[in-house]
């Protein structure tokens, strides 16, 4: 069945496991503002079940949950235009995590990539939440009969899978229930690289600071993590081809194409030619005033938890209005008996 038949709806989910990064915010929150508007409903979810699938630390879990929330705002999310939770506020999120606990094959789990990373050498000694992480994944999206989900380049297995989730529930079934829901990985930041090592992603979880730009890095440490940023010592090609073969200079145009809203061709066109020396300022004076103003605000909302703590339960009343109706027909299709 495609998503046609279904209320356009994007949704999307960030862990509260930490600080966020500058791919955090190119490859997910910048893209979730501009779905923001009349095309889509939309849903931004802060997926704290998903957190402790690997420790977290109960206070810092609850001041990361509200921290990634004031980032969401501050970068543009309108907790009125858009539906802003915590998942565990919205228990038909685990719910149905239950039943597609049911419908995906162990197999298909063993392929997850993700997983395999994560797991690493310890694959016995990780909570078993690790492994099914990609069915509560499925059941995010579907519980909201979402029809796009923008998402960053690591995540598009994932997506796969709860197409194939759907899929198979729909079949077994005999229903056209769930949507095949599109994974939108769109943009110059889908995969933002290590400033120290262009063959790694960029990742809040990488032991050095100096690989990443934090949201909360103030302008002096955006700056130096540019200037320090690895590169080759050629001087930027005219054209997105001359980038192939050098990884690091990509990420750093791609970095400064996104930040801009400019095609790479676009920044080509105006910086190629020169050397590092002149870009990188460029870069980080662009970075900067880019994510001063967000990290400032996030630092002004997190002064009032409160107020936080009130717009995520005001997101979580209005999710189950969508949430609550779609469990029920699923747990009837599944034939449980409700009560009466
Ligand atoms: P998480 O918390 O690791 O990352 C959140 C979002 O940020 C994107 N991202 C990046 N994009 C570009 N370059 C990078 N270096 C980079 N690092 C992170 C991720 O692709 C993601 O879009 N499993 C998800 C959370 C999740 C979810 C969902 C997402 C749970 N349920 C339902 C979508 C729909 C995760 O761990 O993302």
């Amino acid at each position: 069945m495609s998503t046609t038949s279904f209320t356009p709806r994007v949704f999307s989910g960030i862990q509260p496991s930490g600080g966020l990064t500058l791919g955090n915010y190119l490859g997910a929150i910048k893209r979730f503002v501009d779905m923001q508007g009349p095309d889509f409903e939309t849903v931004y979810c802060m997926v704290d079940l998903h957190a402790i699938s690997v420790w977290q630390d109960p206070a810092a879990l609850a001041h990361n949950t509200r921290e990634l929330c004031a980032g969401f705002i501050a970068a543009g999310i309108d907790p009125e235009k858009s539906i802003l939770i915590n998942q565990s506020q919205v228990p038909e999120h685990a719910q149905l995590g239950w039943i597609f606990n049911c419908v995906a094959r162990m197999g298909w789990m063993q392929r997850m990539t993700q997983f395999k990373d994560k797991a690493g050498k310890n694959a016995q000694n990780v909570s078993l939440g690790l492994f099914g992480y990609p069915a509560l994944m499925a059941a995010d999206i579907l519980v909201y009969h979402a029809t796009h989900v923008p998402v960053g380049e690591d995540q598009k297995q994932h997506l796969e899978l709860t197409r194939d989730i759907a899929a198979k529930f729909n079949h077994d079934y005999g229903v056209d229930f769930f949507p095949i829901t599109e994974p939108v990985i769109e943009g110059a930041a889908t995969r933002v690289m290590s400033l120290r090592d262009g063959s790694k992603k960029m990742s809040k979880s990488d032991p050095s600071d100096a690989s990443r730009i934090n949201m909360t890095d103030d302008a002096d440490t955006i700056a130096k993590k540019i200037r320090k940023a690895k590169t080759d010592p050629d001087a930027l090609p005219s054209e997105a081809k001359g980038l192939e073969d050098r990884p690091e200079a990509r990420n750093l145009v791609n970095i400064y194409a996104s930040l801009s809203d400019q095609s790479v061709d676009q920044v080509l066109g105006e910086v190629g030619g020169q050397q590092f020396g002149t870009f990188k300022p460029k870069l980080a004076e662009l970075a900067v005033s880019k994510l001063s103003p967000i990290s400032s605000e996030m630092a002004r909302l997190m002064n009032d938890p409160s107020e936080i703590d009130r717009i995520l339960s005001h997101g979580a009343a209005r999710a189950r209005e969508i949430t609550a109706p779609i469990l029920r027909q699923t747990y009837e299709i599944v034939g449980m008996v409700g009560p009466v």
